[in-house]
């Protein structure tokens, strides 16, 4: 569907309709109303999945390569570290089950990467390690981060972790290390669900994970609670308890991802939670917002955050991040680069002296303006002149149609000086968030699979992120 006929849909769902709901009783009109957000919604989703899937696309028959340091631009420094004691049925970020000896050896090549960037001319402001648990091995963890320290200017940092690791002596040693932000996975305070997703055993229950929290609140500038919502089996009062939980606790901040499914994740989250729909995300979502809303201001459109606190997301809060490790996924200087997923030879790699890359992609310069669109409204405003600036005045005819188009259906308002999701924006770029990450996911799966690591053909991967 081109761009254009899209405004011919939109402006007939979204303006027409509106004059002949003047006339409907208000439970219908409200129903009439919800009708047209789903539709431009599922429309929204479908158009940004098959975009992010070509976007997906990487370059063959050239080596890859970093491009030059081009500014002193802030950059983020992503570390991945792909070790968890149990592996989640949903997720698809690249991960193994952690063995001691095979986690520092990946450590020490990790730190050889970080060397290779440095030497490059490489600068970074901050460093964001996820995983992954990045936590296993505290002295692994504090050698790389003193490297990072002493490589780079780094002003914060940022790492994940699960809940088991919140005890005393962790705690102590993560606020010793200079952690300025720590994220905990939690997902839900639901034994039933913690259950399902194979966490309540080596993660904790519920009530656990509570006390777990309580012990580690006011050790770190800010306190990150990742959540999930969407579950096939949660309902809102479901929902609602973990809202109540988060509330009493008072986390500095809260992260609530939409249930992503990719590809390949499919058959096992049916299997382990049940068939996810699309049906009561927005239900999901709506209350989430209505009750943190309250005491929490807008990070990202899915993060919420107490106080003048670090971000959530590293590509809202940095306009280029590098991505380290096995399979992080980088974008310099508008090209998008993936390291191997394939942990031995992303070892071997770099026992040469060699940067572990498996693709690249130069993003074109309208595929550029329409990421950072995306990336920023995502941030929940965009500044329209720091826009322009960046682009030398001129913005493609493109963008400014998605501008308008999203004007039109009420996702946007111009507040000078910026572009601003409105309340079903919000939930708009949910919707365009979620495809973006399950496209990168779907991308990562691919490249997971045995044995395409190394050097696989990159019109393989495309075949199948494309289908
Ligand atoms: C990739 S994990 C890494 C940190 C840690 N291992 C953990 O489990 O939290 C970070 C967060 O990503 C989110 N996540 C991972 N896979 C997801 C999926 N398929 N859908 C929604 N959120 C997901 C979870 O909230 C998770 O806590
Ligand atoms: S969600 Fe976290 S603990 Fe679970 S597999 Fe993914 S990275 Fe590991």
């Amino acid at each position: 569907m081109t761009t254009i006929s899209l405004i011919i849909f939109f402006r007939s769902v979204s303006v027409f309709p509106l004059s002949e709901e003047g006339r409907l009783p208000p439970v219908q009109k409200e129903k009439s109303a919800n009708r047209k957000i789903n539709v431009i919604s599922s429309l929204v989703g479908y158009m940004a999945r098959r975009n992010f899937s070509r976007v997906m696309r990487f370059e063959e028959g050239q080596r890859p390569s970093l491009p030059a340091v081009s500014s002193g631009e802030p950059r983020l420094l992503y570390l991945h570290v792909p070790f968890c004691e149990r592996l989640c049925p949903y997720c698809s970020f690249n991960r193994f089950v952690f063995e001691e000896g095979r986690c520092r050896e990946y450590f020490s090549a990790l730190r050889k990467e970080i060397r290779l960037y440095k030497e490059k001319g490489y600068n970074f402001g901050g460093v964001y390690v996820g995983g992954g648990t990045p936590t296993l091995l505290l002295d692994e963890l504090e050698e790389t981060l003193d490297l990072v320290r002493r490589c780079f200017s780094i002003r914060e940092v940022s790492v994940e972790t699960n809940p088991n690791h919140l005890v005393p002596e962790r705690l102590e040693r993560l606020s010793r290390i200079g952690i300025n932000r720590l994220s905990v996975g939690i997902q839900s305070f639901n034994d039933d669900l913690l259950k399902a997703m194979d966490r309540y055993d080596k993660y904790g229950s519920g009530a656990e994970i509570v006390e777990r929290l309580q012990q580690a609140q006011g050790r770190f500038d800010t306190l990150n609670a990742d959540m999930i919502f969407n579950f096939p089996s949660q309902d809102m009062a479901m929902l609602d308890r973990d809202l109540d939980i988060l509330l009493d606790l008072g986390v500095d901040q809260v992260t609530w991802y939409p249930l992503m499914v990719s590809d390949s994740t499919r058959q096992l989250v049916t299997r382990t939670l049940g068939a996810v729909g699309k049906g009561r995300e927005k239900a999901f979502y709506e209350r989430i917002r209505e009750r943190l809303g309250r005491e929490y201001r807008f990070s990202s459109a899915w993060c919420f955050s107490r106080k003048g606190t670090m971000i959530d997301e590293y590509i809202v809060d940095y306009d280029e991040y590098a991505g380290l490790g096995s399979g992080s996924i980088g974008y310099l200087d508008g090209v998008c680069y993936a390291n191997t997923f394939d942990l031995a030879e992303y070892c071997r790699r770099l026992d040469r002296g060699e940067l572990p890359l498996m693709a690249a992609r130069t993003f074109t310069l309208e595929e550029r303006m329409r990421y950072d669109f995306v990336m920023k409204l995502f941030s929940t405003k965009l500044n329209h002149s720091q826009l322009m600036a960046k682009y030398g005045g001129h913005l493609s005819p493109r963008l400014w149609l998605d501008l308008i188009l999203f004007r039109l259906v009420g996702a946007l308002r111009y507040s000078e000086p910026d572009w601003r999701l409105t309340k079903w924006g919000c939930y708009l770029w949910v919707v365009i968030m979620r495809e973006f990450f399950t496209a990168v996911n779907n991308f990562r799966d691919f490249c997971r699979a045995e044995g395409r690591g190394a050097d696989m053909p990159l019109s393989k991967i495309q075949e199948q992120t494309h289908e």
